[in-house]
């Protein structure tokens, strides 16, 4: 009894090994026009000779090559064609590899012991195509849905990517990545998007695809002076987000002026050029509109500017400054002319102190002046603005 156990355990144990012969291709992932060797691995015995087939079926019919392993002999078969070569210890080359070059393999090995049957699958892969991107559109309008599609062969996986940043969430793949949809794209989906192919062979990428999302204006807007003294001029700046750039139109008092450009003039403008100046933006492509509109006020009445010092304030204050000063030294030597003149003692200190010192409260050295007149200044300013 336990003999009969032992000598099936060790059967087993035979099978086991001879079930271990194998035919391993080498690369892993031949790939068409490349070459492969069909390799017997796990082989303890010496292979007296190998008889390689095409197919399953080990006929005459479906024989490649015999090697002969003692004389490095190859006998060549009935399907054999010069791609076809053998090496010790029985390892099949085929080279310049064809679609049709996949399928079962059968090597007949011929050990001193035994004759066994291996066979292997050869699978011949072909590199992916260079990827290409199309849209559904050529020119997606904000908010509407978007599809790429990468278009490409063979390739096992394909990923998506956006130069420079990641593609927003809202983009959907489709379960086999070939496509990716935004169901309502935004501007911030603008960008350069590639495609990537790959397989166990081979990986290519597309060239960049330029999404941009035609949007805008949403708004417009005018920046300049509104309140213009008559012979002086009026210069105002029209802008507005939008792709493609938007087209400009300058109306006065509703009448269009034919200017087209962002920018709208008038050199020594008169009191008549006073009214409503409206700008209305649109975009070229897909011809939606804004506007803004600003009163141009011409006005004789002096307003100061919003940013800045006027010539003329400066002017001013420096002439009244200036006066103070006149005044205020006229003070101090009149009160040492007149010291003179009472023949006062000079040792006397008392007195030249506090005089000295009400000169500091007032407008002495330069420092303190400057800065009382950039304080009165904005006093001033203050007042002209309410
Ligand atoms: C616009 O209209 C105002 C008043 O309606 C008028 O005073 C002004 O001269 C007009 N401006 C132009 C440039 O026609
Ligand atoms: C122009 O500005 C002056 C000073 O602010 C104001 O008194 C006047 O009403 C303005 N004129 C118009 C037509 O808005």
């Amino acid at each position: 009894m336990r003999a009969l156990i032992i000598s099936v355990l060790l059967g087993l144990v035979v099978d086991v090994t001879r079930g271990s012969w194998s035919i391993q291709p080498i690369p892993q992932y031949p790939s068409v026009r490349g070459s492969v060797t069909l390799s017997p691995t796990g082989i303890n015995e010496n292979i007296v000779s190998v008889t390689w087939f095409k197919g399953t079926d080990t006929i005459p019919p479906n024989q490649i090559l015999v090697y002969i392993t003692a004389q490095s002999t190859t006998i060549q078969g009935n399907v054999y064609s010069s791609r076809f070569s053998a090496f010790s210890p029985g390892s099949l080359q085929i080279t310049d590899l064809l679609l049709t070059d996949q399928g079962e393999y059968t090597a007949k090995m011929q050990t001193k012991e035994t004759t066994k049957d291996v066979r292997v699958t050869l699978t011949v892969h072909e590199p992916v195509t260079k990827p290409k991107i199309t849209a559904s559109t050529p020119q997606p309008k904000e908010n509407e849905p978007l599809t790429l599609t990468c278009v490409t062969s063979h390739a096992v996986t394909i990923t998506w990517t956006r130069r420079g940043t990641s593609i927003s969430s809202g983009a959907k793949l489709s379960e086999d990545h070939k496509t990716l949809t935004f169901s309502s794209i935004t501007r911030g989906d603008s960008g350069e998007y590639q495609c990537g192919a790959q397989n166990p062979v081979s990986k290519d990428f597309s060239e960049p695809y330029a999404v941009s999302v035609l949007y805008g204006p949403d708004e417009a807007r005018i920046e300049g002076e509104v309140f213009v003294r008559p012979g002086s001029s009026i210069t105002l700046t029209c802008s507005a987000d939008s792709f493609p750039p938007p087209e400009f139109q300058w109306k006065v008092n509703d009448t269009d002026t034919g200017a087209k450009t962002s920018k709208y003039g008038v050199n020594n403008a008169e009191t008549e050029d006073q009214g409503l100046y409206t700008c209305v933006v649109r975009n070229p492509v897909t011809l939606r509109t804004a506007t803004a509109a600003v009163y141009i006020n011409m006005t004789a009445e002096f307003i100061p500017p919003r940013n800045g010092y006027s010539l003329g304030l400066i002017l001013g204050f420096a002439i009244i400054l200036a006066v103070v000063l006149i005044i205020i030294g006229s003070v101090f030597i009149c009160r040492k002319f007149m010291r003179k003149r009472l023949n006062e003692s000079p040792d006397n200190e008392p007195d030249p102190v506090p005089v000295y010192e009400n000169v500091k409260a007032g407008q002495p050295s330069e420092d303190p002046a400057y800065m009382g007149l950039q304080f009165r200044y904005e006093e001033t300013y203050t007042e002209l603005k309410v």
